[in-house]
């Protein structure tokens, strides 16, 4: 059983069709074990909750600095036996203390098609402007693996989505999120079932060529 878990900051709406996946025995091999943010009132820590999925707020201030407060999640997960980090929606980037710290796999999911529009300043709605100002036709998601840089890890999958002319931010982020919810499932799906592997920064899903 892979121990699962999710650092979110906000609405954790990935979060919740994690959740719902492992509930309805899609995500077969994986238990979500623990929800962590840096944000005192993230929805996503109720979400957790309210499925009796044990839920920490560590507060950022009690911390000297960032490596700091990095390098205490990373213990408290290892000390948890966590297999899996999943980041949903967590605003903070990771320090090297988090990546080199915390013995396992990392996965993030990015709202866009990396390598575009990922990095600094790349993140919510921010997204999704830069996507239109840029007149992309296509947009979409991406699940990847972090590395010590920003959204430059190995893609595990992504998924295409159509940018219409009349699409706002809004309107483009909300329709890219009901992919995200179906992709980030399936890659942990994968995960748990022991089918993704990485070789260099390629990943390799058994049964796909
Ligand atoms: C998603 O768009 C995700 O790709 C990005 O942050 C957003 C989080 O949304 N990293 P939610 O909190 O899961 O609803």
């Amino acid at each position: 059983m892979v121990k699962i878990a999710v650092l979110v900051s906000g609405g954790g709406s990935n979060l919740q069709s994690l959740i719902d996946a492992v509930e309805s025995g899609y995500i077969k091999n994986g238990k979500i074990e623990l929800v962590i943010s840096n944000k005192a009132d993230a929805f996503g820590l109720k979400r957790a909750e309210k499925h009796g999925i044990k839920s920490l707020f560590v507060n950022p201030k009690e911390f000297k600095s960032p490596q700091e407060y990095d390098a205490h999640l990373a213990k408290t997960l290892n000390a948890s036996g966590i297999n899996l980090v999943c980041l949903a929606g967590y605003m903070k980037i990771l320090t090297k203390e988090f990546i080199d710290g915390f013995n396992n796999p990392i996965m993030n999911i990015h709202p866009a098609l990396l390598p575009s529009f990922g990095g600094k300043g790349c993140y919510g709605l921010h997204v999704h402007e830069k996507v239109l100002e840029y007149g992309a036709k296509v947009t979409g998601c991406t699940v990847h693996f972090v590395d010590y840089g920003a959204d430059t890890g190995p893609i595990i999958m992504q998924e295409a989505v159509s940018v219409s002319a009349d699409d706002t931010p809004e309107t483009l982020q909300k329709k890219v999120l009901v992919y995200e919810h179906k992709l980030y499932k399936e890659a942990v799906k994968l995960f748990c079932e022991g089918k993704i592997k990485l070789e260099g920064r390629i990943v390799k899903i058994s049964g796909e060529n």
